[in-house]
């Protein structure tokens, strides 16, 4: 054996634990691997078959916005790296949220963790909806509070458990669940935070753009806009373009801007994604919201109308399967047939809830929706929910 064939076995042997754990995952139906496709507008094309997509968080389809690349990227903000477009864009998005102050960071992901890492700390009660995103839950992990997970929405749950004694003290939620598309019980959890002198925290991806006043998100839906304390927000779902941000008073953005370690050591988002953004919000959102509302509810009354169990009020629309083989075998199903449906599975969602997430976008035409319809008629015969 020449040197370089026994360090590679030595290497083999010291990483088998690897080779375990994924036949662990594969013998659970846990495996995931990466597809390659093409997204364009209502498609995506896998392997050269082009597919209805119903997997996008592109929920408005604002038609493709032209920008010029001049520099692609200089260095973090708080070097170089800061284009004057990001106080437009930041202003812009404070005023969308009502807020004195926003700031971009990188992605939604980003934001979250530098966010709450920067505003709580060891000695406070942070509470989390036990359905929030991962990035949510990393984020809490990050702090060193204490974490008390109440039921999800389950109001009474986080009457109880914000009773604890603890120096500050937040609550925190997804504005729309990303697995479930239901949307938080915002109204009476604010009411909660204001009782409790607690501080709310809305984490808004998939709300934001998409309902209440001219897409001001969950909180304008319910018309507590005023009573959200940190907004949290991906600029790469509803508006189809790319980034984070945070929106709040100006000492909690100042806070963000001296203590968010994924804000200050990170190279800032190109300048040029900065410039789609603007140039997608200043577009007529409106037109394509009322779109997107128009087909959700085709596609989620139509569905209904087949016997599937529907209880989503939002553009997100899960059919809960159950277990994860069956979601995996439905998955595929609908691939055959053109419909792109990306079966979802623990450790996204908890085992045994496995599930078809459905993300209607303004990208689908009438027509569209009903060779989707008509392709999960023929699947209902065979995958009941
Ligand atoms: C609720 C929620 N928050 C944050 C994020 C992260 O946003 P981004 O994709 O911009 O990193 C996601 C992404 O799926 C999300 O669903």
């Amino acid at each position: 054996m020449n040197n370089f064939s026994l360090e590679q076995s030595i290497l083999n042997h010291k990483l088998s634990f690897v080779d375990l754990e994924l036949e662990q995952i594969k013998q659970n139906n846990l495996y995931r691997k990466l597809r390659y496709g093409k997204s364009e507008q209502a498609h995506i094309t896998i392997n050269g078959k082009k597919l209805l997509n119903l997997c996008s968080n592109d929920y408005l389809g604002i038609p493709t916005t032209k920008i010029k690349i001049k520099q692609m990227q200089s260095s973090s903000r708080l070097v170089s790296g800061n284009d004057e477009l990001y106080k437009i864009l930041e202003e812009k998005l404070a005023k969308h949220k009502s807020q004195q102050n926003s700031l971009i960071y990188p992605t939604g992901y980003m934001a979250n963790i530098g966010s709450i890492t920067a505003i709580a700390k060891k000695g406070d009660l942070i509470l989390s909806d036990e359905l929030n995103h991962a990035s949510i839950i990393e984020s809490c992990n990050l702090v060193g509070a204490k974490i008390s997970i109440y039921k999800h929405n389950d109001m009474s749950d986080l009457n109880k458990k914000i009773k604890e004694k603890a120096k500050n003290k937040f609550v925190i939620t997804e504005g729309i669940f990303s697995m479930d598309g239901d949307f938080s019980k915002l109204k009476e959890i604010t009411e909660i935070t204001e009782k409790a002198k607690a501080i709310t925290i809305l984490d808004d991806a998939h709300g934001d753009f998409v309902v209440g006043i001219d897409g001001k998100g969950t909180p304008s839906h319910f018309n507590v806009a005023n009573k959200i304390d940190l907004y949290i927000s991906s600029l790469s779902k509803g508006l189809g373009s790319f980034g984070g941000y945070v929106s709040s008073q100006n000492n909690v953005i100042d806070l963000c801007i001296n203590k968010s370690k994924s804000f200050i050591y990170t190279s800032a988002l190109p300048s040029f994604l900065v410039e789609y953004s603007l140039k997608r919000f200043e577009t007529n959102r409106e037109k394509q919201r009322k779109k997107l509302e128009s087909n959700t509810n085709m596609l989620a009354k139509g569905l209904r109308q087949m016997g599937y169990q529907i209880d989503s009020k939002t553009h997100i629309i899960p059919i809960i399967i159950g277990k994860e083989k069956t979601a995996l075998d439905f998955g595929e199903f609908l691939f055959k047939r053109g419909v792109f449906a990306q079966p979802i599975r623990y450790p996204t969602v908890p085992k045994n809830k496995a599930r078809l997430r459905l993300s209607v976008t303004a990208w689908l035409s009438k027509k569209d929706i009903n060779t989707v319809l008509s392709i999960f008629e023929q699947a209902a015969k065979q995958f009941k929910t």
